[in-house]
């Protein structure tokens, strides 16, 4: 089995959820703690042995393509000042020359529209997806995991997590079939059902190592839940002719694509860093003192 070489990144979404913030301002740039969601993707791919980067962008995002860039002033400037863990903070995403691409989506038609928006850089081989707004926490790189279970199995690998019954009608769900515990054979996927319909509570999470025959489907530009061109609904269409398996999670997964799974990724990983988890357990324990005294 050849290793994934390829990820696509699609962030030519609207962000409408986190609006006025991103108003002007890509929801993958928004920073958990001090580094942009999008780096925590980025670093995960790179764990994962990934080699090149496509990025399906929309108008108004920029920002990412100067982040994963060069920034020679101010890295002289951090140099001549002997700043070096800040100087390796900025160069640590940089890539390559070559190594980061970028296409335009032009129209927001879903998630399946920005992965086929790539398909000239995916050409013939399995390739990886990422999406930076779910961010996962942990030690090791889930996608390098998955990396693992695509070599060991063949075809179509995603990431699963367990959701609450009542939640299925925001997630794509999987049908199980064997299950291991860790690999789930997937029967069939269903985008964003009512828990009613739902084959199970296991809710695919943004990562997905994908066969190219995938691009197919996509092509065919059929619109899913919500009007949107759905990326499920393509993976469906793949179950059958090739192995198709879920990994279930095992860091914790934090939807930063709302309030409140942003705010709580921050405070969790704030938590984490030697450098700040001390003080911000003191003035999270002080702002929760303050309002117990308020209310
Ligand atoms: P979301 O469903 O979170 O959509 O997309 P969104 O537009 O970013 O945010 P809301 O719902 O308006 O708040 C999941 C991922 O798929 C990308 C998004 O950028 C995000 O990373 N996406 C979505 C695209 O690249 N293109 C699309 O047309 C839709």
């Amino acid at each position: 089995m050849k290793p994934i070489r390829k990820a696509v990144f699609p962030v030519g979404g609207l962000g409408t959820r986190f609006l006025p913030a991103t108003k002007a301002l890509p929801k993958e740039m928004l920073p958990v703690v001090d580094k942009p969601l999008i780096e925590y993707a980025v670093e995960e791919a790179r764990e994962a042995g990934i080699e090149e980067f496509v990025f399906v962008t929309s108008r108004g995002k920029t920002a990412i393509q100067n982040h994963f860039d060069s920034h020679l002033e101010l890295e002289s400037a951090l140099r001549a000042k002997g700043r070096d863990t800040e100087l390796s903070a900025i160069t640590n995403a940089v890539g390559s020359p070559g190594q980061f691409a970028y296409v335009r989506q032009m129209e927001p038609l879903g998630l399946g529209h920005a992965v086929w928006t790539a398909r000239n850089f995916i050409g013939n081989e399995p390739f990886a997806v990422l999406l930076a707004d779910d961010l996962i926490g942990g030690s090791s790189s889930t996608l390098a995991d998955m990396a693992e279970i695509h070599a060991e199995h063949g075809g179509n690998v995603i990431a699963l997590m367990e959701v609450p019954p009542a939640d299925t009608a925001r997630y794509g769900v999987v049908a199980p079939g064997d299950d291991d515990g860790r690999v789930v054979e997937v029967l069939d996927l269903v985008e964003k059902p009512d828990p009613a319909d739902a084959p199970s509570n296991l809710a695919i999470v943004g990562r997905y190592i994908l066969l190219p025959e995938v691009l197919d489907f996509l092509a065919l530009g059929e619109k899913g839940a919500g009007g949107e061109i759905q990326l499920t609904d393509s993976m469906a269409r793949l179950i059958g002719g090739a192995p198709f398996n879920g990994m279930r999670l095992r860091g914790t997964r934090y939807d930063c694509g709302t309030k409140i799974g942003f705010l709580e990724a921050n405070v969790a990983l704030a938590l984490e860093r030697d450098d700040l988890g001390g003080d911000v357990r003191t003035r999270l324990q002080k702002v929760l003192d303050d309002h117990r005294r308020d209310g």
